[in-house]
């Protein structure tokens, strides 16, 4: 099967997410990640769209393991339900603290989660970029923070982050946070 046909097979299957022609992007990600100071609880304020999070409240929940690895714990409301997934994270490479592989089943194999930038304490900005058959890519980007609600200049700042590396956040959108529980 030549490569095109191949990709007008794939092309629906990822048609909830936003893909681009050529390959990933390559921006930088934290320096000197410190991963303990990234753990807790994570709300999502904007991201590109994804078929698993279409959801309200969304929130992530990061904790240590006793094996070393990190659990991730998201729950979202959805469909008048609170709807948790939990799946794992790890550090493929401990000279690259920053990126993160996270993954929600064991069939599946780890996707890309590479902390841009984050302060630990507002905001945190993530990328997750997968090459498909090196002719386009899937990407997910997320802004993150401490709190349901963030400034808009934080958020500004996230954004202008992710285009000066190179990122195209036209469909970026806001998840609501209002009305959540707690
Ligand atoms: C956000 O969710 C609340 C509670 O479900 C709802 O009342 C509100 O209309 C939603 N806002 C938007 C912009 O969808």
């Amino acid at each position: 099967m030549s490569p095109v046909s191949l990709l007008l097979l794939v092309l629906p299957l990822v048609s909830a997410q936003t893909y681009h022609w050529g390959p990933c992007p390559t921006p930088k990600v934290q320096p000197g990640f410190n991963l303990q100071q990234y753990l807790g609880r994570w709300y999502e304020i904007e991201k590109l769209p994804a078929s698993f999070a279409r959801g309200q409240c969304i929130e992530a929940n990061y904790a240590l393991r006793g094996d070393g690895t990190i659990r991730v714990l998201n729950s979202q409301f959805y469909k008048e339900k609170v709807r948790t997934a939990e799946g794992t994270a790890v550090v493929p490479d401990l000279r690259e603290p920053a990126k993160l592989g996270v993954s929600f089943s064991y069939f599946t194999p780890y996707s890309p989660y590479w902390i841009l930038t984050t302060d630990y304490s507002s905001v945190a900005v993530v990328y997750s970029c997968t090459d498909i058959l090196h002719i386009f890519h899937v990407d997910y980007a997320w802004i993150l923070g401490r709190s349901r609600f963030l400034p808009p200049q934080t958020v500004n700042y996230a954004k202008q982050l992710l285009v000066s590396e190179g990122i195209n956040i036209f469909r970026m959108k806001a998840t609501n946070q209002t009305g959540c529980k707690d």
